[in-house]
Protein backbone atom coordinates (compact mmCIF):
# COMPACT_ATOMS: atom_id res chain seq x y z
CA UNK A 1 0.00 0.00 0.00
CA UNK A 2 1.60 3.48 -1.26
CA UNK A 3 1.74 5.73 1.31
CA UNK A 4 -1.55 7.84 -0.96
CA UNK A 5 -3.38 4.83 -0.78
CA UNK A 6 -3.03 5.35 3.67
CA UNK A 7 -3.54 8.68 2.95
CA UNK A 8 -7.22 7.71 1.22
CA UNK A 9 -8.42 6.17 4.43
CA UNK A 10 -7.40 9.22 6.54
CA UNK A 11 -9.87 11.31 4.20
CA UNK A 12 -12.53 8.78 3.82
CA UNK A 13 -13.25 8.74 7.44
CA UNK A 14 -14.59 12.29 8.77
CA UNK A 15 -13.93 11.27 12.33
CA UNK A 16 -11.01 9.99 12.02
CA UNK A 17 -9.74 12.95 9.53
CA UNK A 18 -11.06 15.55 12.27
CA UNK A 19 -8.93 13.77 15.08
CA UNK A 20 -5.99 13.48 13.21
CA UNK A 21 -6.02 17.59 12.66
CA UNK A 22 -7.31 18.37 15.97
CA UNK A 23 -3.76 16.73 16.65
CA UNK A 24 -1.73 18.01 14.27
CA UNK A 25 -2.83 21.97 15.18
CA UNK A 26 -2.30 20.92 18.76
CA UNK A 27 1.48 19.81 18.13
CA UNK A 28 1.56 23.01 16.42
CA UNK A 29 0.09 25.46 18.69
CA UNK A 30 2.30 23.93 21.82
CA UNK A 31 5.35 23.97 20.11
CA UNK A 32 4.61 27.56 19.08
CA UNK A 33 3.12 28.90 22.82
CA UNK A 34 4.88 26.95 24.84
CA UNK A 35 8.41 28.37 24.81
CA UNK A 36 7.02 31.82 25.51
CA UNK A 37 6.15 31.06 28.81
CA UNK A 38 9.65 29.58 29.45
CA UNK A 39 11.87 32.60 27.59
CA UNK A 40 12.44 35.19 29.92
CA UNK A 41 13.23 37.57 27.12
CA UNK A 42 10.10 37.48 25.29
CA UNK A 43 10.25 40.59 25.87
CA UNK A 44 13.66 42.52 26.38
CA UNK A 45 13.72 45.25 29.33
CA UNK A 46 14.33 48.49 27.36
CA UNK A 47 15.82 51.43 29.18
CA UNK A 48 13.33 54.60 29.87
CA UNK A 49 10.06 52.47 29.39
CA UNK A 50 7.91 53.17 32.56
CA UNK A 51 4.40 52.81 33.32
CA UNK A 52 1.55 56.01 31.66
CA UNK A 53 1.80 59.03 34.03
CA UNK A 54 -1.57 59.45 35.45
CA UNK A 55 -2.65 61.64 32.81
CA UNK A 56 -1.31 60.00 29.83
CA UNK A 57 -3.13 57.12 31.01
CA UNK A 58 -6.73 58.84 31.39
CA UNK A 59 -5.56 59.99 27.61
CA UNK A 60 -4.77 56.88 26.54
CA UNK A 61 -8.06 55.74 27.68
CA UNK A 62 -9.53 59.07 26.19
CA UNK A 63 -8.07 57.65 22.83
CA UNK A 64 -9.46 53.67 23.29
CA UNK A 65 -12.86 55.33 23.91
CA UNK A 66 -13.41 57.36 20.68
CA UNK A 67 -12.26 54.94 18.78
CA UNK A 68 -8.57 56.39 17.42
CA UNK A 69 -7.50 53.04 16.78
CA UNK A 70 -10.01 51.82 14.37
CA UNK A 71 -7.94 54.33 11.97
CA UNK A 72 -4.38 54.47 13.71
CA UNK A 73 -1.99 51.62 14.40
CA UNK A 74 0.75 52.11 16.87
CA UNK A 75 3.15 49.86 15.52
CA UNK A 76 6.30 50.77 12.59
CA UNK A 77 7.26 47.44 11.32
CA UNK A 78 10.48 46.94 10.98
CA UNK A 79 10.45 47.96 7.43
CA UNK A 80 12.29 49.99 5.59
CA UNK A 81 9.80 52.46 4.46
CA UNK A 82 8.00 52.32 7.34
CA UNK A 83 11.48 53.23 9.53
CA UNK A 84 11.95 56.16 7.39
CA UNK A 85 8.53 57.95 7.24
CA UNK A 86 7.40 57.01 10.87
CA UNK A 87 10.93 56.52 12.66
CA UNK A 88 12.81 53.61 14.29
CA UNK A 89 10.76 50.55 14.85
CA UNK A 90 8.16 49.82 17.65
CA UNK A 91 10.17 47.59 20.20
CA UNK A 92 8.00 45.09 22.67
CA UNK A 93 9.01 47.00 25.22
CA UNK A 94 7.55 49.56 24.11
CA UNK A 95 3.74 48.85 24.62
CA UNK A 96 4.68 46.17 27.58
CA UNK A 97 2.46 48.65 29.85
CA UNK A 98 -0.15 49.03 27.37
CA UNK A 99 -4.14 46.98 28.30
CA UNK A 100 -5.05 46.35 25.93
CA UNK A 101 -2.13 46.87 23.25
CA UNK A 102 -2.88 49.93 20.44
CA UNK A 103 -1.01 48.18 17.62
CA UNK A 104 -4.51 48.58 15.79
CA UNK A 105 -4.91 46.34 12.39
CA UNK A 106 -5.65 49.37 9.84
CA UNK A 107 -4.01 52.74 8.70
CA UNK A 108 -6.80 54.49 7.14
CA UNK A 109 -4.48 57.94 8.85
CA UNK A 110 -0.22 57.46 9.83
CA UNK A 111 0.85 55.15 12.42
CA UNK A 112 1.34 57.09 15.69
CA UNK A 113 3.39 54.64 17.34
CA UNK A 114 6.75 58.41 17.16
CA UNK A 115 3.83 60.81 16.81
CA UNK A 116 5.22 62.39 19.95
CA UNK A 117 7.52 65.78 19.84
CA UNK A 118 6.36 65.90 15.92
CA UNK A 119 3.74 68.44 16.36
CA UNK A 120 3.22 71.71 19.04
CA UNK A 121 0.42 71.37 21.42
CA UNK A 122 -1.23 73.95 19.59
CA UNK A 123 -1.16 71.90 16.14
CA UNK A 124 -2.60 69.02 17.58
CA UNK A 125 -5.68 71.55 19.43
CA UNK A 126 -6.57 72.71 16.12
CA UNK A 127 -5.86 69.56 14.38
CA UNK A 128 -8.37 67.78 16.34
CA UNK A 129 -10.82 70.60 16.68
CA UNK A 130 -11.10 71.23 13.16
CA UNK A 131 -8.49 68.08 11.55
CA UNK A 132 -9.54 70.12 7.95
CA UNK A 133 -7.75 73.35 9.17
CA UNK A 134 -4.20 71.97 9.31
CA UNK A 135 -4.48 69.38 6.93
CA UNK A 136 -7.37 70.47 4.37
CA UNK A 137 -7.29 66.88 2.73
CA UNK A 138 -8.04 65.34 6.01
CA UNK A 139 -10.78 62.68 6.17
CA UNK A 140 -10.20 62.66 10.42
CA UNK A 141 -13.62 63.31 12.09
CA UNK A 142 -13.23 66.10 14.47
CA UNK A 143 -12.88 65.90 18.04
CA UNK A 144 -13.34 69.61 19.34
CA UNK A 145 -15.33 68.59 22.46
CA UNK A 146 -12.57 67.57 23.66
CA UNK A 147 -12.35 71.30 25.04
CA UNK A 148 -15.31 71.17 26.86
CA UNK A 149 -15.04 67.94 28.56
CA UNK A 150 -13.24 68.82 32.44
CA UNK A 151 -11.60 66.30 34.31
CA UNK A 152 -11.62 65.83 38.44
CA UNK A 153 -9.34 62.70 37.95
CA UNK A 154 -11.73 61.34 40.88
CA UNK A 155 -11.07 57.76 39.60
CA UNK A 156 -7.74 58.04 38.22
CA UNK A 157 -6.73 56.10 41.36
CA UNK A 158 -8.58 52.96 40.79
CA UNK A 159 -7.61 53.30 37.12
CA UNK A 160 -3.84 52.65 38.61
CA UNK A 161 -4.90 50.60 40.96
CA UNK A 162 -6.90 48.15 37.96
CA UNK A 163 -3.49 48.03 35.90
CA UNK A 164 -1.39 47.19 38.42
CA UNK A 165 -4.03 44.26 38.99
CA UNK A 166 -2.88 43.24 35.65
CA UNK A 167 1.08 43.28 35.57
CA UNK A 168 1.65 47.38 35.52
CA UNK A 169 4.34 47.73 38.33
CA UNK A 170 2.76 51.14 39.82
CA UNK A 171 3.94 51.50 42.79
CA UNK A 172 2.30 52.69 46.48
CA UNK A 173 4.07 55.82 45.89
CA UNK A 174 2.22 56.39 42.76
CA UNK A 175 -0.94 55.16 43.78
CA UNK A 176 -1.25 57.30 46.76
CA UNK A 177 -0.35 60.46 44.28
CA UNK A 178 -2.23 59.47 41.62
CA UNK A 179 -4.46 62.34 42.08
CA UNK A 180 -2.28 65.04 42.72
CA UNK A 181 -0.01 63.94 39.78
CA UNK A 182 -3.10 63.92 37.47
CA UNK A 183 -4.14 67.77 38.23
CA UNK A 184 -0.45 69.08 38.30
CA UNK A 185 0.96 67.18 35.13
CA UNK A 186 -1.33 70.10 33.61
CA UNK A 187 -1.21 72.98 35.61
CA UNK A 188 1.73 75.35 35.00
CA UNK A 189 1.93 76.80 38.35
CA UNK A 190 2.35 73.29 40.19
CA UNK A 191 5.29 71.88 41.35
CA UNK A 192 6.36 69.24 39.35
CA UNK A 193 9.76 67.66 40.88
CA UNK A 194 7.42 64.40 42.47
CA UNK A 195 5.83 63.66 39.57
CA UNK A 196 8.81 64.10 37.58
CA UNK A 197 11.06 61.64 39.83
CA UNK A 198 7.86 59.30 39.23
CA UNK A 199 7.57 59.42 35.74
CA UNK A 200 10.47 60.68 34.15
CA UNK A 201 10.61 62.60 30.34
CA UNK A 202 6.95 63.02 31.57
CA UNK A 203 5.72 66.45 29.83
CA UNK A 204 4.70 68.80 31.95
CA UNK A 205 2.58 72.29 30.53
CA UNK A 206 -0.70 73.39 29.84
CA UNK A 207 -1.84 70.97 26.94
CA UNK A 208 -4.74 72.69 25.73
CA UNK A 209 -3.88 76.50 26.18
CA UNK A 210 -7.20 76.62 28.21
CA UNK A 211 -6.83 77.29 32.16
CA UNK A 212 -9.56 74.24 33.25
CA UNK A 213 -7.94 70.68 32.91
CA UNK A 214 -9.98 69.01 30.01
CA UNK A 215 -9.86 65.88 28.01
CA UNK A 216 -8.14 67.54 25.67
CA UNK A 217 -4.98 68.33 27.73
CA UNK A 218 -4.62 64.16 29.05
CA UNK A 219 -5.14 63.05 24.87
CA UNK A 220 -1.94 65.47 23.85
CA UNK A 221 -0.56 64.86 26.92
CA UNK A 222 -0.57 60.69 25.75
CA UNK A 223 -0.13 61.78 21.88
CA UNK A 224 3.17 63.83 23.28
CA UNK A 225 4.93 61.19 24.99
CA UNK A 226 4.14 58.42 22.09
CA UNK A 227 7.54 57.25 21.39
CA UNK A 228 9.67 59.40 23.21
CA UNK A 229 10.87 57.33 26.37
CA UNK A 230 13.50 55.00 25.08
CA UNK A 231 16.65 56.55 24.10
CA UNK A 232 17.33 55.27 20.17
CA UNK A 233 21.23 57.14 20.02
CA UNK A 234 22.12 54.57 22.69
CA UNK A 235 19.70 51.92 22.53
CA UNK A 236 20.67 48.94 21.50
CA UNK A 237 18.69 45.85 20.68
CA UNK A 238 19.77 42.64 22.91
CA UNK A 239 21.52 40.09 19.91
CA UNK A 240 23.71 43.22 18.77
CA UNK A 241 25.15 43.18 22.12
C1 LIG B 1 -11.85 58.06 10.29
C2 LIG B 1 -10.45 57.79 10.55
C3 LIG B 1 -9.76 58.54 11.68
C4 LIG B 1 -10.08 58.56 13.00
C5 LIG B 1 -11.25 57.89 13.71
C6 LIG B 1 -9.03 59.30 13.66
N1 LIG B 1 -8.12 59.72 12.74
FE1 LIG B 1 -6.41 60.75 13.13
N2 LIG B 1 -6.00 60.85 11.14
C7 LIG B 1 -6.77 60.29 10.15
C8 LIG B 1 -6.19 60.66 8.85
C9 LIG B 1 -6.74 60.26 7.50
C10 LIG B 1 -5.04 61.43 9.12
C11 LIG B 1 -4.08 62.08 8.09
C12 LIG B 1 -4.57 63.47 7.72
C13 LIG B 1 -4.47 64.40 8.89
O1 LIG B 1 -3.35 64.67 9.36
O2 LIG B 1 -5.52 64.87 9.38
C14 LIG B 1 -4.94 61.52 10.57
C15 LIG B 1 -3.92 62.17 11.24
C16 LIG B 1 -3.74 62.18 12.60
C17 LIG B 1 -2.60 62.71 13.29
C18 LIG B 1 -1.36 63.30 12.65
C19 LIG B 1 -0.36 62.17 12.43
C20 LIG B 1 0.84 62.53 11.64
O3 LIG B 1 1.89 61.87 11.85
O4 LIG B 1 0.78 63.45 10.81
C21 LIG B 1 -2.82 62.56 14.63
C22 LIG B 1 -1.90 62.96 15.76
C23 LIG B 1 -4.12 61.92 14.78
N3 LIG B 1 -4.64 61.69 13.51
C24 LIG B 1 -4.69 61.62 15.97
C25 LIG B 1 -5.95 61.03 16.10
C26 LIG B 1 -6.60 60.83 17.38
C27 LIG B 1 -6.01 61.18 18.72
C28 LIG B 1 -7.82 60.28 17.11
C29 LIG B 1 -8.91 59.93 18.09
C30 LIG B 1 -9.35 60.99 18.97
C31 LIG B 1 -7.90 60.11 15.68
N4 LIG B 1 -6.77 60.58 15.11
C32 LIG B 1 -8.99 59.53 15.01
C33 LIG B 1 -7.89 59.52 10.32
C34 LIG B 1 -8.54 59.28 11.51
Amino acid sequence: MGILDKHKIIEKNATLLLVLSFLVVTIGGLVEIVPLFYLEGTIEKVEGVRPYSPLELAGRDIYIREGCYVCHSQMIRPLRDEVERYGHYSLAAESMYDHPFQWGSKRTGPDLARVGGRYSDKWHVDHLRNPQSVVPVSIMPSYAFLLDRKLDGKTIEDHLIANRRVGVPYTDEMIENARADFLAQADPDADWDGLLARYPKAQTRNFDGQPELTEMDALIAYLQMLGTLVDFDTFQPAASR
